[in-house]
């Protein structure tokens, strides 16, 4: 079923440039919609993304290249569409801890910038945003098990069925803070102002296009450097947990929330890959052992401030709203996203260009 497709959709993707933003992209103007990209390529690597989507696509996509917190750019870029992604977001907790009011600045008050422009037009369009499972802190109170290669928790229905969206709200990391600040905004703007707005608390979600780095996007990086044949570098003992979500899950969750907007407006969701698609950092580690035939070189440093030992979503809710589940398992996908990579790889430079941390 084709939920965009029209040529009557212009999508604003905010952070379009970007992994999600250009499998999102991609997928809106494959089904024949048409999409402006506001990006200012911030992020390595993403300039990349922009020229294969600019390729592919043609005209059907328009790019402003600019910051988030530039209202003129916004307002020119709001103008006759009927959807909103945001996903432009200083993305990292590391570079959270860098420099706290960077991260202020683009994720809160940018958040803030672009839900006022939104809520000046006369015909507003539906807002999805990109959260993060960082708004429920470290989970430290789920008492968990620990196995050879992963945690798991102790209390069976949280091992069934991961954190659901009534756990209260942890904020923690400068980056928790403003994605779980903006989170709220977002919301709010739905309770406070009318706008049909949306909320996704995402866990690790991985696929093609994506440039992974220590800092973000583990399972690229971990892949990334065992192609480089350098070391990966484990912070804490690898056991940690998290439910993984291919992209193109992602997106077709993404584009049902908008078509169903008028009913789950003002509602957050916890999505993820859920308790099917569980990986550990030592779990990944050997995948990728099997798939290339020898394991990675390791590292190990200590925790990371923050750092959850296990994070699965529920995604239960999110399910009984559209009927919606992921399809392509963590195994499958890590394979496909493994490949992706190696495609680049042949030719070294270009590889080594992309994929710099
Ligand atoms: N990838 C994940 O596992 C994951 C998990 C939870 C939440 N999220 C959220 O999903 C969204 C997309 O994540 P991603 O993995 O595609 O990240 P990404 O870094 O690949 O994409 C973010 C894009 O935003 C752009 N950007 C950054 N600051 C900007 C600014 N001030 N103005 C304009 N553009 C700016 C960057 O250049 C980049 O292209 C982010 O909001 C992130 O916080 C991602």
């Amino acid at each position: 079923m084709s939920l965009v497709g029209s040529s009557d959709v212009r999508a604003l993707v905010t952070g379009g440039a970007g992994f999600v933003g250009t499998n999102l992209a991609d997928r809106l103007l494959s089904a024949g919609g048409r999409v402006t990209i506001l990006d200012n390529l911030s992020r390595p690597g993403v300039e990349h993304n922009l020229r294969w989507l600019q390729d592919k696509h043609g005209d059907a996509v328009a790019v402003e290249v600019a910051d988030l917190r530039d209202r003129a750019a916004l307002r020119r870029c709001l103008a006759g569409c009927s959807q909103v992604f945001h996903l432009a977001a200083q993305v990292a907790v590391t570079t959270s801890l860098d420099d706290p009011t960077f991260d202020f600045e683009v994720n809160l008050q940018g958040t803030i910038g672009l839900l006022e422009e939104i809520r000046r037009l006369s015909n507003p369009p539906g807002v999805l945003f990109t959260s993060t499972n960082k708004v429920y802190g470290s989970l430290s109170d789920v008492d968990l098990i620990e196995g050879p290669t992963s945690y798991a928790p102790a209390d069976e229905k949280v091992a069934a069925a991961g954190i659901d969206e009534l756990r209260p709200l942890r904020f923690c990391s400068p980056y928790g803070c403003s994605k779980g600040g903006a989170d709220q905004y977002v919301l709010d703007y739905c309770a406070s102002f009318g706008l049909e707005t949306v909320v996704f608390r995402m866990s690790c979600i991985y696929g093609p296009h994506q440039f992974g780095t220590e800092d973000q996007g583990w399972v690229a990086h971990f892949l990334i450097q065992a192609l480089k044949d350098e070391a990966v570098t484990i912070y804490g003992d690898g056991k940690q947990v998290r439910d993984v979500l291919y992209v193109d899950d992602l997106v077709e969750a993404m584009l049902l929330a908008q078509a169903r907007i008028g009913d789950l407006k003002g509602r957050a969701f916890n999505i993820g890959g859920g308790p099917r698609n569980t990986l550990s950092l030592l779990r990944l580690i050997d995948q990728i052992t099997e798939m290339t035939g020898e394991p990675p070189p390791l590292e190990f440093e200590g925790w990371r401030a923050g750092d959850q030992r296990y994070y699965v979503s529920d995604t239960s809710r999110f399910e009984a709203a559209t009927g919606w589940s992921p399809r392509i398992s963590a195994a499958e996908g890590v394979e496909r996203l493994y490949l992706w990579l190696r495609e680049l790889s042949p030719a070294r430079s270009s590889f080594a260009g992309r994929v710099a941390s």
